[in-house]
Parts: structure tokens; C-alpha cells; sequence
């Protein structure tokens, strides 16, 4: 099979051509699956995603409330509660992370994948300055002393540039605005310097503007250091229109996958579509933010057979009764459809 998401190896008797060629990925995962077992019930949260990202670039993954974004992500870094059983393979510049144990994946936590989540509030220690914070993030990543640690979470403060850093580092979280704590959160994920930042709704609590800055924030970082990001979102339209690439997820899986250029020059995918908030088939609430694709999500214990989408889908047929592979059906852009828009 050739094509350019499968060129990352080199033929052994070919010139390398770097420029030419799609780098090896820095993340590589390939059917993964996480389960559940609840009150004796399995719960499929995750059912055969796949997706690869090269080092330096954003990836969005996109979808509804319980698709599967948050613990996928958790997956790769070995966060999910003893009840997730996880099969299929992750693997993170060669180091396969699905059954890592936990001593050699607490060694790479922060270190080479950092995660900042939605509520930063939550996610901080009130009764504690930020600087002690970071300063003990820092000092969990490399053997410092006081001084040098100081010196090397007011430079990360910098680097997120929160205002006035010096003054920030004496004051406790409340003292702060919700971006603000989110800057922090950020300068925390990034005190062990990892090549894979992954941003699980980290904006969804902030209003607009600043939701604006800190993904403009995240861009920056993501070039400064060249580092990977990946940004979660419910929001298709906010986090395509920042990252690289794109991948839509729907009932664990994912559903489509392009560049983001691509995915908004021609969706494929009618659930895609839903999501962009261009179809009749939404009804959206008047003062609504986002469009709400009507219907309910599929439930991740009992999921449908054939198009987990097929009840919601003014496409549907019946040959939606049998599941669309998830194919690479145009350069760089797969999708799982029987019926897929047509190009525009
Ligand atoms: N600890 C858990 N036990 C059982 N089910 C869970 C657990 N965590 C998440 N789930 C279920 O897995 C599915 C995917 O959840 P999640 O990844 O959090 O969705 P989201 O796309 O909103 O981030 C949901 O149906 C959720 O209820
Ligand atoms: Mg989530």
C-alpha cells in the first residue's frame, strides 16, 4: 500500500527525500479500544480508534459529549480507573503505551505527554501560592535547587505569558482569572518539557475572547517548542480552525479524518456536517453557541449495529445496517460513509 499517509518508512534501496516524504509519527495509534465493565454491564468507550501524529503539528479530535475523546487520551497515559480494560496499540515514538506498566509510565507522565484539562480551578491546589506550584512541578521533572527551580517556573510563567509574573507567583489561584489559571495550568503541564501536549477542552470554560488567547497561546507554544499538541473539543469549527489535522469521533471511533483545510473545503462525513451546523437536519436552539446535532449520541453500552450515526442520519438507508469501513478514500482524508457528501 503506498499513499502519503504510509510513506513515513523509507524503501530500503530509495533516496531518502525528507522534504518530500511524511515523517515517521511521534504518536502512532492503531485500534484502540477501551471497555468498561459496570454493574456487570460492558461499557464500550472506545471501539478501534486509529490515528497517527507527527511530531510539531496540532491534531483536533472532535466530537459529542461521551464519544470517547477524554478517555482515549487518558488511555495514552495510563489514567483510567482499574475497571478500563484497554487493548490495541498506542505507540509513542516507538514505546508501545498500552500495558505499560505503571512505574515506567509514571516516569513518562509530564515528561514526554502533559495534559491540561477544562477546569483549572479544580485542577489547582487553592491553598497553595502558584509559584510553589510550579516551582514543585519543576522540581518533579529535574533535580534543582530552591533558586534555580524559582528561576525556571517564572521563565514558564514567561513562556505563557502571564502578566506580570513575578507579582503572580506570590498569589493563590483565586487571585487570578479563569485564563489565567488556564495560563498556569499550561506553564505546569510544561515544567518536564514533553513532546506531546494534549488540551482535553482546555478552553471550554472560558468565554470567547478568551478562549480565543489561549488557543492562539497554544499555536504559539506548539512552534516555539516544536511540539505536538492535541486539542479536544466538542467545538469543529474553533479547534479545526487552529490545528493541522482533524479527526471526528462518533460512538469511539473515528468517523472522519483530514487536514483541516481539507475537512472544510469538502466534508464527507453527514455527521461531520451536523457538527459544522449546515444541515437541515439540526435544530438549533436560537441562542445557542454551537449546533446540536439532533437526536441522542449512541449509548456506549449498547451500541448499534452497522452506522452508529444511522438513527440520526437523514442519509440513512438500508445498507447503513452494515458498518462503512473507515477508509482512506482520497489522499489524506478517510471516512466511515455509505453516503457521503459530494466533493465540492
Ligand atoms: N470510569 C468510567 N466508567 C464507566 N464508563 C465511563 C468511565 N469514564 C468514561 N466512561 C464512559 O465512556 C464514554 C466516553 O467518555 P469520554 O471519553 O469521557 O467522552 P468525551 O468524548 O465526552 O470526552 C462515556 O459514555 C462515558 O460515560
Ligand atoms: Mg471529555
Amino acid at each position: 500500500m503506498t499513499g502519503p499517509m504510509t510513506t513515513g518508512r523509507v524503501a530500503a534501496d530509495a533516496e531518502p527525500v525528507p522534504q518530500q516524504q511524511e515523517p515517521a509519527p511521534l504518536l502512532e495509534v492503531t485500534d484502540l479500544r477501551v471497555r468498561f465493565t459496570r454493574a456487570g454491564r460492558s461499557v464500550h468507550a472506545v471501539n478501534g480508534l486509529s490515528y497517527r501524529l507527527v511530531a510539531g503539528r496540532m491534531l483536533a479530535i472532535i466530537g459529542e459529549s461521551g464519544s470517547g475523546k477524554s478517555v482515549s487520551s487518558r488511555a495514552l497515559m495510563g489514567l483510567l480507573p482499574p475497571t478500563a480494560q484497554t487493548s490495541g496499540s498506542a505507540r509513542f515514538d516507538g514505546t508501545e503505551l498500552v500495558g505499560l506498566p505503571e512505574r515506567e509510565m509514571r516516569r513518562r507522565r509530564g515528561a514526554d505527554i502533559a495534559m491540561v484539562f477544562q477546569d483549572p480551578a479544580r485542577s489547582l491546589n487553592p491553598t497553595m501560592r502558584i509559584g510553589a506550584q510550579i516551582t514543585e512541578a519543576v522540581r518533579a521533572h529535574a533535580q534543582l535547587d530552591k533558586a534555580a527551580a524559582k528561576e525556571r517556573a517564572i521563565e514558564l510563567l514567561q513562556l505563557v505569558r502571564l502578566p506580570a509574573p513575578e507579582r503572580r507567583f506570590h498569589e493563590y489561584p483565586h487571585q487570578l482569572s479563569g485564563g489565567m489559571r488556564q495560563r498556569v495550568m499550561i506553564a505546569i503541564a510544561l515544567a518536564g518539557r514533553p513532546r506531546l501536549l494534549i488540551a482535553d477542552e482546555a478552553t471550554t470554560a472560558l468565554d470567547v475572547t478568551t478562549q480565543a488567547q489561549i488557543m492562539e497561546l497554544l499555536v504559539e507554544l506548539q512552534q516555539q517548542l516544536g511540539m505536538a499538541v492535541i486539542l479536544i473539543s466538542h467545538d469543529l469549527a474553533l479547534a479545526a480552525s487552529y490545528a493541522d489535522d482533524v479527526v471526528v469521533m462518533y460512538g469511539g471511533r473515528a468517523v472522519e479524518r483530514a487536514p483541516s483545510a481539507t475537512l472544510f473545503a469538502s466534508v464527507r462525513m453527514p455527521y461531520t456536517r451536523a457538527l459544522l451546523g449546515a444541515i437541515p437536519l439540526l435544530e438549533r436552539p436560537s441562542h445557542g453557541q454551537l449546533p446540536v446535532v439532533s437526536g441522542q449520541p449512541p449509548d456506549p453500552a449498547a451500541l448499534p449495529s452497522g452506522c452508529p450515526f444511522r438513527p440520526r442520519c437523514g442519509s440513512a438507508t438500508d445498507e447503513c445496517a452494515t458498518a462503512p469501513p473507515f477508509d482512506e478514500h482520497e489522499p489524506g482524508h478517510w471516512w466511515a460513509c455509505w453516503h457521503p457528501e459530494e466533493a465540492r
